[in-house]
Parts: structure tokens; sequence; C-alpha cells
């Protein structure tokens, strides 16, 4: 089998320390399953910034093109606020979506049974929740022109474009089609399409594309009216399709509905299947360096790198499985701990080392 490159991008914050423990389990499982798996790791984020003065160096945006697959850790800290704005961490996140054309966002939100309690709803609300956010990543008011700040009539004013054109709503709508396809046939649409236009166009195409889906039963929702219904009865949901903007702010409550954002990984793919995979939650700076950053869902989103770009979904389940056996024997990071005597809390390496005891026991 041909060699297939990975690009490692650790980050800041509590990248370095959860990156750390994900490419422990990379390294087992291209070992134990000879993926052939090779990696490089380059700077990113503000720890490029500090180094090279940008958040996106030409040479790694290279190897990142050159990669089959990205794995990142997070980005990100105060330190940078006072960066100028095209030099942030964030834009660099941004640069690579949008060089790479990292369309589809896929952002599960799936709640384990043990951790139903780490949730701020009632437990029979969210029990079994298993809901996948498609959120389009690289147009809408992210990318739209023209935007700025500028002086009219004495004043200044900021301002953004909710652009999209026919053809990205199409691709995006498609993919969560075939997503939903692979899950409970049900597709959620999210626009504003009782006030803005470009939602109303939104709607109008992922209705023609449902046309060759009729297997999935499509419905629609405006965004306001989601947040509620994300609140109210999550459970509903199979898959969420929605705009940059939309799926950002619906992706952080659909992952905090689980009460536990250290356990959600994250997909950026392009329309090869190309991706980069990253926790879902940020760089955390209050608790970096101090090895208690739970690394499950940079964990996890390893096994969805070998489900969606790698196509190795045997390596893939034995990690998420790992994962389960984990779970279920009572470790917990200090994010999802409850107390319960049941439980034993673990530090960020800790946590890396009950996961790879679980693989090496082929743990079910
Ligand atoms: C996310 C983040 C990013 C976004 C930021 C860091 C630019 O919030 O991935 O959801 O807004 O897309
Ligand atoms: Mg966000």
């Amino acid at each position: 089998m041909s060699t297939r490159k990975i690009v490692v991008l650790p980050g800041d914050g509590i990248g370095p320390e959860i990156i750390a423990q994900a490419s422990r389990v990379l390294d087992e499982i291209n070992t134990t399953h000879q993926l052939n798996l090779t990696t490089q790791t380059c700077l990113f984020g503000g720890a490029a910034y500090d180094t090279t003065g940008t958040p996106l160096p030409d040479d790694t945006l290279a190897a990142c093109r050159d990669a089959d697959a990205i794995l990142l850790g997070a980005i990100g800290g105060p330190q940078y606020d006072a960066a100028p704005r095209e030099l942030r961490p964030e834009r660099g996140l941004l640069g690579i979506r949008s060089e790479l054309k990292l369309f589809a966002n896929l952002r599960p939100a799936m709640l384990y049974p043990e951790l139903a309690s780490a949730s701020s709803l009632k437990s029979e609300l969210v029990a079994g929740l298993d809901l996948m956010i498609v959120r389009e990543l690289t147009g809408g008011i992210y990318f739209g022109q023209p935007r700025g700040i500028e002086e009219r009539d004495g004043e200044r004013v900021g301002f953004n474009t909710m652009v999209y054109k026919e053809s990205e709503i199409r691709r995006i709508a498609i993919r969560a089609f075939e997503i939903a396809r692979q899950r409970g046939s049900r597709l959620c649409s999210v626009d504003k399409a009782n006030v803005l236009e470009v939602s109303e166009l939104w709607r109008e195409i992922v209705i023609d594309v449902s046309k060759d889906y009729s297997d999935v039963e499509l419905t629609h929702l405006y965004v306001d009216n989601a947040a509620m219904q994300l609140i109210k009865a999550p459970k509903q949901f199979d898959v969420m399709v929605t705009s940059n903007l939309f799926g950002d702010v619906l992706s952080d409550a659909a992952a905090m509905l689980t009460g536990s954002i250290g356990m959600l990984p994250s997909a950026s793919l392009d329309k090869d299947g190309k991706g980069m995979y990253e926790p879902i939650h940020g760089s955390a700076p209050d608790i970096a360096g101090q090895n208690v950053a739970n690394p499950l869902a940079t964990i996890l989103s390893v096994a969805m790198m070998l489900r969606y770009t790698l196509n190795e979904p045997v390596a893939a389940s034995d990690i998420e499985s790992a994962v389960s056996a984990v779970i279920r024997e009572g470790y917990r990071c200090a994010d999802i701990a409850t107390g319960a005597t049941s439980e034993r809390t673990v530090n960020t390496t800790e946590m890396g080392d009950a996961v790879m005891a679980a693989l090496n026991k082929g743990e079910q």
C-alpha cells in the first residue's frame, strides 16, 4: 500500500498536550493495522506567529496541501488579542480552511450513556443523543465581500456580507444528504429564509437537491427556532445542515448539550474527502501546560480521520471502542469528572495510557 501523509499541527494552549496523546494512538494504530502512514509536525497558529511572524507559514500550508489528512490540536490565546487582525491565530485557521477548500464541516454531538449526568439538561432529554451538524465552512458571511470598517457620514461603519453561490449551497447540501443517508435518513436544513434573501436561495437549492434523495426526510427550520429546539428536544434531530455563521453558533450549543465538549471530534472536508481533523473545543489557555486537559476529543478526531479520509473503518472502530471502554471503566479527566466513587480522575497522559491499554487489550 502506498504511503499516506498526515500533517500534525499541535498549535497553542493545550494543543501540544492533547496532540501528544493522539499521536501515541495514531502511531500504535499505524503499526498494528499496518496503515503505512507517515507524519510530519508543522508550526501553526500562535506558535507559528511567535516563531515566524505569521499564523500560517508558507511551508506549513505547502505541507498541508501535500498531505492526505491534517490533525490539528487547537489554536489561539489571550496573548494574541493585541496582534493585528490578519496575523491572529484564527486567521491561520480560516486561511487553511479556505486555501484547502475544506467546505464541509462535520460536527457530531453524541453522548456516551455514562456521561448523561454531565449535561446541563435533564438526562432523559439527552441520553442517547447522536446528532451531526454539517456546517458550510468556506463561504457565507465569514468570507463574503465587501467587508470592513470605514468612515461614512462622519462616523465609522462596520460591515460584512452574507453571500452564497448556488454551487456552494448545492455541494454542502449534497454532502449533508449523503451523510443523512448513512445515518438516520433525516435532514434538517437551518436558515433564516423569512428575512434573508441568501437564505431564500439556500432553501430553494436544498429543496432542489432533495429530489435526488427521496429516501431522506427533509425538514426546514429558521435558525432562531432551531436554537430553541436544540435546547428543548435535541433528540428530534439526526443531521442538520446550515451555513457558516449559523453552524458556528449551533454547533457550540449542540456540543454543550453533551456537557462534555472535551469528548467531541470534528472533520473539515474538501470535495475529494481530504480533511482536517480537530477537537471541537479550543486551546483552553487557562489550563495549558498543566497536563489536565482531556485528550479524548483529539483521539476521536484520529478515528474520524481514519473513517472519513483514510478509508480505514476497522482502525477507526478500534479507537472508538477503546475510548468507550475507558469511559465505561470510569476514567475521567477533570472536565467530565463528577466525583462519583466509581470514577477514576486522571490527567492527560494517564488518559492516553488508559486508551493505549484498552487498544492493546482489544477492548470492545
Ligand atoms: C470554530 C471557531 C472558529 C470559527 C474561530 C476560531 C475562527 O469558533 O471553529 O467554530 O468561528 O469558525
Ligand atoms: Mg465556533
